[in-house]
């Protein structure tokens, strides 16, 4: 069973400044030498499918496309052209605060999140100790968000997102560059914690730099290429490619 099916999904963006409507302005814009806006096609034609259960990389150099692909499949951006099938629930952690309000303490962020991800306030109760043991921030509770580290708030989201993701049943994770910034040991339980949550029949999109990951851990990988797919296949073979371009 298919739980995403995309088809010849297309984005554009506008880049640059706007037009400007007085002389004025167009005079200083001139002179600053400021480009004008212009359209830039992100993603071009992109065709995929992802199996139940199954754990798809994305990896791509900077700027290649991979975050606007999953801010579409997550429906945070619209598509201009192609369709995005989705068969069950999705969990997204797309922007590591996404969702997270700086001026509430940890234990109202994990509530409201939660509530976002679509669980009630008895769900999250169950979950509530899982998710800051997990996090390693039970020192944090009362903790308003704006004094915590980067780290701190990407084990946050990323703890929230797996616990709501088991608690609420989702059938699809998706994770963009969830790794960045936390250290080495969370780096390593996470990683185990996605693969259990894979046993249990969750689909998972990851979008990481950390190829390594990708390269032991997941069952395909989509090599993205100016907004293309330039590859796809058994990770071990696609990983290598990529590398070899890169050197
Ligand atoms: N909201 C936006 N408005 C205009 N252009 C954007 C927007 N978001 C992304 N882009 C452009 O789209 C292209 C792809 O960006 P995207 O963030 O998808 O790349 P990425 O593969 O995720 O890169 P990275 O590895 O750095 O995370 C880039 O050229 C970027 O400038
Ligand atoms: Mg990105």
């Amino acid at each position: 069973m298919y739980r995403l099916v995309v088809k010849n999904l297309s984005k554009k963006f506008s880049i640059g400044c706007k037009k400007k409507d007085s002389t004025l302005a167009r005079v200083i814009s001139i002179l600053s030498n400021k480009e004008s806006k212009k359209k830039f096609q992100v993603l071009k034609n992109i065709s995929f499918n992802v199996k139940e259960g199954e754990m798809l990389g994305i990896i791509g150099n900077n700027g290649s496309g991979k975050s606007t692909l999953l801010r579409t499949i997550a429906g945070i951006y619209k598509a201009d052209k192609g369709t995005v099938e989705i068969n069950g629930r999705v969990i997204s952690v797309i922007n590591l605060n996404a969702g997270l309000n700086m001026r509430l303490t940890m234990k109202d962020n994990i509530f409201l999140c939660s509530s976002l991800y679509g669980l009630s306030k008895k769900q999250t109760q169950h979950i509530f100790n899982k998710i800051i043991l997990f996090a390693e921030l039970e020192k944090y509770i009362d903790t308003k968000l704006y004094q915590f580290s980067s780290g701190m708030l990407a084990r946050l989201s990323f703890s929230i997102a797996i616990f709501c993701t088991i608690s609420s049943k989702a059938n699809i994770l998706i994770l963009d560059e969830v790794f960045n910034g936390v250290d080495k040991d969370f780096k390593s339980k996470s990683k185990s914690k996605l693969l259990e949550i894979k046993k249990k029949g969750i689909t998972i999109l990851i979008s990481t730099h950390n190829i390594y990951f990708v390269k032991k851990n997941s069952d395909r990988v989509i090599w993205i290429k100016n907004g293309k797919i330039k590859k796809e296949g058994q990770p071990d073979k696609i990983v290598t490619e990529y590398l070899q371009e890169k050197n």
